[in-house]
């Protein structure tokens, strides 16, 4: 990954929230109470990790048997291993273990639908338990062993969630696949993991629209043949579908021939326990991998402690399950920790945007978590959407996916928050499996902005371009110098390329590929990304991956695609397209290069902008200069810096006269 200069984002606002002073009452009943608690164990979290950590884990997990070591690593080698020799099991610890305790009929799961006329559905422990159990027999009598992969391309449906705890407790190893994907973004996934197995639904609901589900499963395979033996098919809106004889099966059909009793299976530590495909800055998504013990110590411990978890919560993440976010902060956090996760099917806009603020409403919702770009798109309707609801049971908001800008935090905070909500600003990424930078609520004071301060155990580092460590309040290169739990065991089917992407930029740490600030105070200010790797609405895209669509394109020579400043995506998406020799720019062509991408990927990777353009500034060894891109897409056509060093400094001032809006 190539690091480049962060650029500098405008002063920080310096107003600072204490809790003492905000939420004086959940100070006072906090997991870690005030900045002193914090302290206390940051510190004995980094002097003595494998104590602390040894500790945390046997808290958090039960083990069917104890690990024999906590942490067996070679960190710059990029080999970690955590709990090493215990054997466990996330699905049991999801599920089984709460049901011989008052948890038993406490709701495990609140399903929200897409449409509010919809009856919401609940499911307690005992309940979930059982579905899920029932779904691991059916994986089972299908031949679905442990260490197989199995696709999972679904809605947000409570099947959904059986789906994946139910490969968890029989050891197989889940690739959810975000139900936004294109056709072939399936396609190449399933061939990657070496998929033989699929669940599915019919179709899907999302803002009052139908959305195809199943049918792109369908064109995936036929891409295909042979590889998928089976695809299991959840009946969710009875639309009609194809059925492909021998191949397809029913959920419904195949649950009346099982029990409702499995029992969960030995799971090693270091058995993988899912994959996800993410975004990088060159080829294709990787398959990111994760593990089962080391992952479920610090996605339920990070879930206790920064959503400051307590028995009578309810706790709604409004990711999908198709993101990191929704395998750790939907599914196996909350549900490892015994609480309460809601689940929505919907968008925040429909059938108005109040959405969000009246399932907040109805189910009493005590900690929301969402993303900036939800935040931003919602705080263009005012207040009155949200001064019209009873948000009073709310005690504690989140962010994750991007940075937040300081307007956005105090609208949520004031608006949302009544001023009386603590914010947490989580940093974190697909690879650390769980939440590495946030504010603890009932500690940390906040600045609007900024997410703060590192989670225990975490030594977030700042390297210049030449990998020198920085000290003090500086600004550089996000690297973390120590191992934490829930790291990324490597990319699915390519063991070089987890050192070369992660560690092989600055030797000896992890690189996250973000640019951050240190103030005075230490707080760390995330400035986005540094690589060619794209944050749009809170989804991660690679600019090679919209590059290499665009190409494909009968009409296209070269592309080159960069992000830009956009005010409710965070960033938008930048194409310069090189058409070939006689082939005439139009809006028509625009429209089908937009079209080619959403197909290729998915919709949510449409560039906002096409610029056709007859070359692109290279160097004279032909590369391209993305920071001149980045500028003039941006605007910012005073600060394009040195011009000399291009072959044809012309196509600059071409690429300014023609730039568009
Ligand atoms: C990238 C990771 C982690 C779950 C969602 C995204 C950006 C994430 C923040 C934040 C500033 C953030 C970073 C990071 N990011 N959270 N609180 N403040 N930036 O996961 O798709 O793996 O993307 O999202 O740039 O590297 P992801």
């Amino acid at each position: 990954m190539a690091a480049k200069k962060p650029t500098v984002k405008k002063k920080q606002t310096e107003v600072i929230f204490d809790p003492k002073k905000i939420a004086p009452a959940l100070v006072k009943t906090a997991h870690v109470k005030g900045m002193e608690g914090y302290k206390k164990l940051y510190n004995q979290s980094v002097k003595n990790p494998l104590a602390f950590w040894g500790k945390v884990g046997k808290e958090q997990l039960t083990w069917f048997k104890p690990f024999k070591q906590v942490l067996k690593s070679n960190f710059a080698k990029a080999e970690n291993q955590w709990y090493v020799g215990g054997k466990t099991n996330l699905c049991y610890n999801a599920l089984d273990r709460h049901l011989t305790t008052a948890r038993k009929n406490k709701a495990a799961i609140i399903w929200e639908p897409d449409n509010p006329a919809t009856p919401s559905r609940t499911f307690t422990y005992q309940q979930l338990h059982f579905e899920v159990c029932r779904m691991a027999n059916v994986l089972q009598a299908n031949g679905v062993k442990k260490g197989d992969r199995v696709t999972i391309y679904m809605p947000m449906v409570p099947e959904l969630a059986m789906a994946t705890l139910a490969c968890a407790r029989i050891g197989a190893v889940h690739s959810i696949i975000f139900g936004g994907f294109s056709a072939d973004s399936i396609k190449d996934r399933i061939i990657d993991a070496g998929s033989d197995f699929v669940i599915t639904t019919d179709t899907g609901y999302r803002g009052g629209k139908v959305i195809p589900i199943k049918a792109k499963v369908d064109e995936a395979l036929e891409k295909m043949s042979g590889h998928v033996r089976k695809v299991l098919v959840v009946r969710h809106t009875g639309d009609h579908v194809n059925v492909v004889a021998g191949r397809d099966i029913w959920w419904h059909e195949e649950a009346e021939k099982v029990s409702g009793v499995n029992k969960a299976a030995e799971i090693d530590s270091e058995d993988p326990l899912f994959l996800l495909y993410t975004s990088g800055s060159t080829g294709k998504p990787k398959g990111v991998l994760h593990t089962t013990g080391g992952y479920g110590v610090y996605a339920s411990f990070t879930h206790k402690i920064v959503f400051d978890i307590q028995e009578n919560d309810t706790y709604w993440c409004t990711a999908d399950l198709g993101w990191v976010t929704g395998h750790s902060y939907i599914l196996y956090g909350p549900l490892i920790n015994g609480a309460t996760s809601l689940m929505f099917e919907g968008i925040p806009t429909f059938p108005d945007v109040s959405r969000f603020w009246k399932v907040i409403e109805k189910h009493q919702v005590s900690i929301f978590y969402t993303a900036p770009t939800a935040i931003r798109a919602l705080m263009r309707f005012g207040d009155e959407p949200v001064k019209k609801h009873d948000l009073s049971s709310l005690r504690l908001l989140g962010s994750v996916g991007e940075p937040i800008n300081p307007e956005a935090w105090l609208w949520y905070h004031r608006t949302v928050g009544r001023g009386k909500c603590p914010i947490v600003d989580t940093w974190w990424q697909t690879e650390t499996g769980g939440i590495l930078i946030s504010p603890l609520p009932g500690a940390t004071p906040t600045k609007p902005g900024s997410a703060t301060l590192p989670f225990f155990g975490v030594q977030p580092l700042l390297v210049d371009s030449d990998g020198k460590p920085l000290k003090g309040a500086t600004e550089g290169n996000l690297c973390i110098q120590f191992p934490w739990p829930s790291i990324m065991r490597g990319v699915y089917g390519d063991k070089e390329r987890f050192y070369n992407t992660y560690f092989s930029t600055f030797k000896g740490y992890y690189f996250t590929g973000d640019g951050c600030r240190r103030d005075k105070d230490g707080y760390y200010w995330i400035t986005g990304r540094v690589d060619d790797v794209m944050n749009v609405s809170g989804h991660r895209l690679g600019t090679a991956e919209v590059e290499s669509a665009l190409v494909l394109h009968q009409d296209v020579a070269e592309a080159a695609v960069v992000g830009f400043p956009h005010d409710i995506k965070g960033q938008g998406i930048y194409a310069y397209v090189i058409l070939k020799e006689g082939r005439i720019p139009s809006d028509d062509l625009r429209k089908e290069l937009i079209a080619q991408v959403a197909k290729e990927i998915s919709p949510i990777a449409k560039p906002d902008v096409i610029h056709f353009t007859p070359g692109l500034p290279k160097t004279r060894s032909g590369k391209i200069m993305r920071r001149i891109l980045r500028k003039i897409a941006a605007g910012e056509i005073d600060t394009l810096g040195d011009t000399s060093t291009l072959a044809d400094p012309a196509v600059v001032e071409i690429l300014v006269k023609d730039r568009q809006k």
